[in-house]
């Protein structure tokens, strides 16, 4: 096999209304939350870059702008560092902010599903292969999710998706998927179905929100019709795909935790286990935490 084309671009779906969080989210996208001290898209964004990422896509939609805002850089407020010689935070600042020409943000109009929202990069993305994100999941590990799956699409080339088990009785809730090989780390899709009834699931590995995918998903997004939840499912759109011969799907383990940002108790972890990686924090937060129970 021919090396396949270098993955350079991710898409982040970002136009999510964020009810689970309301009020916090009446005036503020969910994405801006924060996990510690940055927003949970700017985790999912580290993540990314530390894959090799170059370009980064966000799918917004209304009230989202401070989202752009966030990944502009702040005149006043670095003029206001630097006056004050706080050294440290203003090259922190730099050294998140994307160079000029890294992001593009197009708007998803209506909310019609992940699908749809990854159709409305199609032009931004063009004709290659890219990273998706969901911007919820943060995905907690030594070696970043997007990177263990860009350096098995190096070896494989095709559409990679992470996984990783749930209880059978959350099966419902997710995209699952079977594989050839449940031990391997690395293992071809023999079957995908979006949120399946429950008992009727294949496997209990969960689609967590990583994904490589072709471009030739984009036309079959297209004219996909409504499926779960009334929504255009990306995992339709994937089961189409992956019935052409050239097309394989591979199934990336990922081994790490996953914390749902979309859901209070996920969101909540998230915040303690991130401030934990953390020496200056970790230490002060035990023994906070210690006094509650
Ligand atoms: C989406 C996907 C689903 C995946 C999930 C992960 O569902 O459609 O396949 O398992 O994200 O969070 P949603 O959470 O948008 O319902």
């Amino acid at each position: 096999m021919s090396s396949p084309k270098r993955i350079r671009k991710a898409v982040f779906p970002v136009a999510g209304l964020g009810t689970r969080f309301l009020p916090a989210t009446k005036a503020m996208p969910k994405e801006m939350l924060t996990v510690v001290d940055r927003p949970v898209i700017q985790h999912v964004v580290d993540e990314a870059k530390a894959a090799g990422i170059e370009h980064f896509i966000f799918v917004t939609g209304r009230n989202k702008g401070v989202i752009e805002d966030h990944f502009d850089s702040q005149f006043e407020l670095e003029r206001t560092l630097d006056e004050r010689g706080k050294k440290k935070e203003l090259a922190e600042l730099r050294r998140d902010l994307p160079a000029a020409g890294q992001t593009s943000f197009t708007r998803q109009q209506a909310p019609l599903g992940l699908g749809h929202a990854v159709w409305c990069a199609r032009d931004i993305v063009g004709d290659e292969p890219f990273a998706l994100l969901l911007p919820d999941m943060l995905h907690h590990a030594a070696t970043p999710c997007l990177a263990d799956m860009i350096a098995a699409y190096e070896k494989h080339g095709g559409n990679h998706i992470a996984v990783a088990p749930v209880p059978e009785d959350q099966t419902h809730q997710y995209g699952i998927v079977g594989v050839e090989d449940r031990a391997a780390k690395v293992s071809r899709i023999t079957g995908m179905v979006e949120k399946p009834k429950q008992g009727t699931a294949p496997s209990n590995l969960h689609i967590t929100g990583r994904y490589i995918l072709q471009p030739q998903i984009f036309p079959i997004l297209e004219s996909q019709e409504r499926g779960a939840g009334g929504e255009i499912q990306l995992t339709d759109a994937m089961i189409q795909l992956s019935k052409r011969d050239d097309q394989a799907f591979h199934a990336v383990r990922f081994d790490g935790t996953i914390y749902d940002c979309g859901a209070k108790v996920g969101f909540l972890s998230a915040n303690i286990a991130y401030a934990l990686d953390r020496p200056e924090l970790s230490e002060a937060l035990k023994t906070e935490l210690k006094k509650l129970f």
